[in-house]
């Protein structure tokens, strides 16, 4: 197999970084659950030393998703916060970040409160509006981190124009691209300098695996990131490597049907008396819908909604039948979640009112079931 230079999107989704095992001619890389690897000679061996180092499952994982993200190379990780971590590391004490304010509250953890304990400073401001990202950036900015859409209110950032502000103030942009995924946005040909994901989610996509990858546009930040995994460890399993490479081959096809289901359940709970309000950057109203159409290819698969009170809230989450009440999002099976009480709770009450995280919010991640037999669950837990 040779993958043609103007292969489009689901190709190198199925095909990049693959080639048939050259032992056997199996299709699929194999697990290779080795620690380490035997050396011809003295001085010489195959390119794989020890399994910290290099591991090819995982290496075919990495050229995988490079590909996929239009980068140079990519580092998979232990976990999405194994792989903040390490991009953290291009840092030094003193170097400040400027963070969208409604950031994964694992991020926030790790950047309040153990990142400063290094002498990193944070700035959290609402990267949706670019003057606010202007008005952040210091003469020690080295970072601006982006995540969009947000989690759970789905507010989005224009990656173009934040890459534009920090290079001008000589930063680096890093874009978590875990919400949208590859498949409906590509922040290196916006401009992003490294994209992170949570392989958790969409690019594994079958909730059966915990992971991270970084991707970066530049061979010398590779190089740090090739070094930092090796020096610092959090490598991801060669069966996680095996089970999210299997994943990205369907990356193209689950995200047109989360898509679907996303809109479908929008429009259904923004008609539903009992519903106050939806948030679903596909929607019309949606604050940011015109830059959703520029910047992403779909609107996804994550929506939230508000009904008013917590009490109904908590109804809504414990009577549905079909969805299950879960943490975690971008599998085939559709979650619901509570933000306030389960994925956010850590997040300070003011700060959750700040950015319109009410009590009466409720999460969906839209699976890839049938939507009809999604509406006919809302409809029931809604009655
Ligand atoms: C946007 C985002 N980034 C990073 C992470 C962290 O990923 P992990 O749970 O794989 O460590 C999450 C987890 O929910 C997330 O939603």
């Amino acid at each position: 197999m040779k993958l043609p230079p103007d292969a489009r999107f689901s190709t190198i989704c199925i095909h990049a970084g693959q080639t048939p095992d050259p032992g056997t001619g199996a299709i699929i890389t194999p697990i290779f659950q080795t620690s380490t690897y035997v050396q011809d000679e003295l001085g010489k061996h195959k390119g794989f030393e020890y399994a910290r180092t290099q591991n090819p499952t995982r290496a075919a994982l990495e050229a995988n998703i490079a590909a996929i993200e239009g980068g140079t190379a990519a580092y998979a990780f232990a976990s999405g916060m194994a792989a903040i971590d390490a991009l953290t590391t291009m840092l030094e004490a003193g170097d400040h970040v400027v963070v969208t304010d409604n950031t994964y509250g694992g991020t926030f953890r790790l950047f309040d409160k153990v990142l400063t304990k290094y002498k990193l400073e944070f700035s959290y401001v609402d990267t949706s509006q670019p003057q606010l990202v202007e008005d952040a950036m210091q003469a020690n900015t080295k970072m601006v981190f982006v995540e969009t859409p947000t989690n759970p209110v789905l507010r989005l950032t224009d990656i173009a124009k934040t890459a534009e502000i920090a290079h001008r103030h000589g930063a680096r942009l890093v874009v978590d691209n875990t919400f949208a995924s590859p498949a409906l946005q590509r922040p290196i040909e916006l401009g992003a300098d490294l994209v992170t994901h949570s392989t958790t989610k969409y690019l594994n996509g079958h909730s059966d695996s915990i992971g991270g990858i970084v991707i970066a546009a530049r061979e010398e930040d590779a190089a740090w990131l090739q070094f930092i995994q090796n020096a610092a460890g959090a490598i991801l399993s060669p069966f996680d490597s095996w089970l999210v490479l299997r994943g990205t081959k369907t990356l193209n096809v689950r995200m047109a049907q989360h898509n679907a289901n996303g809109m479908a359940l929008a429009q259904f709970l923004s008609t539903h008396p009992k519903v106050i309000h939806v948030i679903y950057p596909g929607l019309t109203n949606h604050p940011h819908h015109e830059l959703a159409k520029r910047q992403m290819k779909g609107f996804g698969g994550m929506l939230s909604f508000d009904v008013g009170t917590f009490e109904a809230a908590r109804d809504v989450c414990n009577r549905v039948k079909l969805m299950s009440l879960a943490e975690s999002l971008g599998g085939v099976e559709t979650l619901i979640s509570h933000p306030a009480t389960m994925t956010h709770a850590s997040v300070p009450p003011e700060r959750r009112q700040e950015i319109g995280l009410t009590d009466s919010l409720v999460r969906i991640s839209a699976g890839i079931e049938d939507p009809a037999d999604l509406i006919a669950d809302l409809q029931q837990a809604l009655a």
